[in-house]
């Protein structure tokens, strides 16, 4: 199979590229670096052995879209370039409007255009907002609650409504949610720009010395320890679901929306003391006051991602801190170190 993966330098696109390339499939990374480094790249090629095409782009650009396409003539694209910080988003809206939806309708324009018909979409659990009932299954109330998260919602939209408008096309929606970990190798994970908003890059950032303690927003929510919970998936997990779906979209006509998480989930707090069992560091932390916009709990109901996809997680919490821990002491400064 030959996939045309937009963002794929990034954190989830390097480890869905070396899985793409250990099962033999070709590739054509699309990226304009924003968020990533083209040594990302060079250590995926590196530790696969294999080459594969770059183009670097920007989403929105349509000819440049047309032009890559033509030239690589995929037979389907996993679509993830775009931005994803929540709190970011609340500032400059039109921007992340632009991006991630405007680019993902320059996309699935270019797609028509070179008569590509098969498209795996990187949705968040974050389009659910506040859970109304955990474990949330797919069909639980859309109300997202970020300008990020209502671009992904709309993004969701838009491609129902144009594989509904086609004939012969096929657009499988993935719902990640709170995805951790890196690649075995320790050659490839997570490389925020800034302050990590997330909590596994906090933690290995705090573990390798980059920052002195972690702060852990709220321990007063109605969750076992009172720290927020969530259904954490190794990123190697969640690459292989983009294979498995890749192989769904090309086969059947339609649109589908799946789940992408494990059905259970951790605290803060057990968190850092599997990551503290892992690595043998210790993690200092504080319990700070909440922050604005958290949710008590996210919790796949990933039954759909089995019977539909025959996928199910396999690495463990354990699996997750050992890798991220591999990766950031391999790597203490990240790709640019
Ligand atoms: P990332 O920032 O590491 O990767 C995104 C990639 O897209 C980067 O390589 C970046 O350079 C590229 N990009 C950004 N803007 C671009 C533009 N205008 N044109 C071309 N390329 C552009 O993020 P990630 O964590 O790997 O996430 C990948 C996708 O998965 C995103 O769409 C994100 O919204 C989604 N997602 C991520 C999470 C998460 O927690 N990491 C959860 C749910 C969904
Ligand atoms: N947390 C801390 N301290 C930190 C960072 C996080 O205590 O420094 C806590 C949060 O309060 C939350 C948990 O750790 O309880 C997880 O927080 P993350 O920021 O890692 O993840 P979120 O669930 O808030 O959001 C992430 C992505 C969203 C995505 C969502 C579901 O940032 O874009 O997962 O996929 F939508």
């Amino acid at each position: 199979m030959k996939v045309f993966l937009t963002g794929g330098a990034g954190y989830i696109g390097s480890h869905i590229l070396t899985e793409l390339l250990a099962r033999g499939w070709d590739a054509c990374v699309y990226d304009d670096f924003s968020n990533s480094s083209p040594k990302a790249l060079d250590r995926v090629a590196q530790l696969s052995n294999r080459q594969f095409e770059r183009v670097t782009g920007d989403i929105r650009d349509k000819t440049a879209l047309k032009d890559a396409l033509q030239a690589f003539q995929p037979d389907a694209v996993i679509h993830l370039a775009g931005l994803k910080a929540v709190g970011e988003s609340t500032e400059k809206p039109l921007h992340y409007f632009e991006v991630n939806v405007q680019g993902s309708i320059a996309l699935l324009e270019a797609m028509e255009e070179t008569g590509v018909d098969h498209v795996v979409f990187s949705s968040s659990a974050t389009v659910y907002g506040t859970p109304k009932y955990v474990p949330q299954d797919e069909a639980h109330p859309i109300a997202p609650e970020s300008p990020y998260g209502r671009s992904k919602a709309f993004v969701e939209d838009v491609m129902r409504d144009w594989i509904t408008s086609g004939k012969g096309k096929s657009a499988v929606i993935l719902r990640y949610f709170n995805p951790a970990g890196a690649h075995a190798s320790g050659q490839i994970g997570e490389d925020p720009n800034d302050i990590p908003n997330n909590l596994m890059p906090f933690i290995t950032q705090v573990a390798v010395g980059r920052r002195k303690e972690l702060a852990v927003f709220g321990d007063d929510y109605e969750t076992r320890d009172g720290t927020g919970e969530r259904d954490y998936i190794h990123v190697i997990d969640l690459a292989r679901a983009h294979l498995a779906a890749l192989d769904y979209a090309v086969g059947f006509k339609g649109h589908d929306t799946i789940n992408i998480g494990t059905g259970e989930t951790a605290s803060v707090l057990e968190m850092v003391a599997a990551f503290e069992d892992s690595s043998g560091q210790k993690i200092p932390y504080r319990i700070t006051d909440r922050r604005s916009g958290d949710v008590p709990i996210y919790l796949a109901d990933p039954t759909k991602a089995r019977d539909v996809l025959g996928w199910s997680a396999e690495f463990t919490l354990e699996d997750m801190c050992g890798s991220a821990w591999h990766w950031q002491s391999s790597n203490p400064e990240g790709y640019e170190g």
